[in-house]
């Protein structure tokens, strides 16, 4: 498996992958985001693509928008986040940071192992979401739980 940036050629096949996961519009802070308007790192393995990561840089701070992978709990998605802190780290910011959904055990769970803090609660924030900007977010999320609230993860580089 290798990481590697995003090229204009890839721009259809990374189309497919979120499109697929219901991602390329990405709802968060009450604003509805292209993720494929922005960089993205891309996992190959055998040249299949098995994860993107897509992120936005700002001046002090990189905003980790999607990560998703094919097959979970093999370290792809450590891999992409490796290389995206990396990436941040070069431009010069001083934190990472990400928004997921109240359902998302998993993410939750992954993150705080790689020293994200929780940060921020937006109670019905999903909610909203799916009212206004993306009414395909389902109402009941991984688990089986309600799917309704944002939470903010930070961590500093
Ligand atoms: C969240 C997500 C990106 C994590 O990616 P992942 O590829 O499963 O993550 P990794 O495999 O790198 O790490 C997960 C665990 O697997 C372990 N692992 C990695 N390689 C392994 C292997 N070969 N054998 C066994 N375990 C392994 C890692 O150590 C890690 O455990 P730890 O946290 O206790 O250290 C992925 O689950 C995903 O795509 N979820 C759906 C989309 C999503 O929710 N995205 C986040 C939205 S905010």
């Amino acid at each position: 498996m290798w990481i590697r940036d995003r090229r204009a050629r890839d721009i259809p096949v990374v189309e497919r992958f979120l499109v697929e996961r219901d991602t390329r519009m990405c709802a968060r802070a009450g604003k509805l985001v292209d993720a494929l308007a922005h960089p993205a790192l891309l996992a190959e393995e055998n040249g299949e693509l098995i994860g993107v990561l897509t992120y936005i840089l700002e001046e002090k701070a990189c905003e980790v928008l999607t990560i998703h992978v094919e097959d979970s709990w093999r370290g792809v998605g450590t891999a992409l986040l490796e290389k995206a802190e990396h990436i941040a780290l070069q431009a010069g910011c001083d934190v990472m940071f990400l928004t997921t959904t109240n359902d998302n055990l998993d993410a939750l769970r992954f993150y705080q192992r790689r020293g994200f803090q929780l940060t921020r609660l937006l109670p019905g924030a999903v909610d909203e979401s799916r009212m206004r900007l993306k009414p395909t977010i389902p109402m009941t999320g991984a688990h089986g739980i309600p799917l309704r609230d944002e939470i903010v993860l930070r961590r500093e580089l």
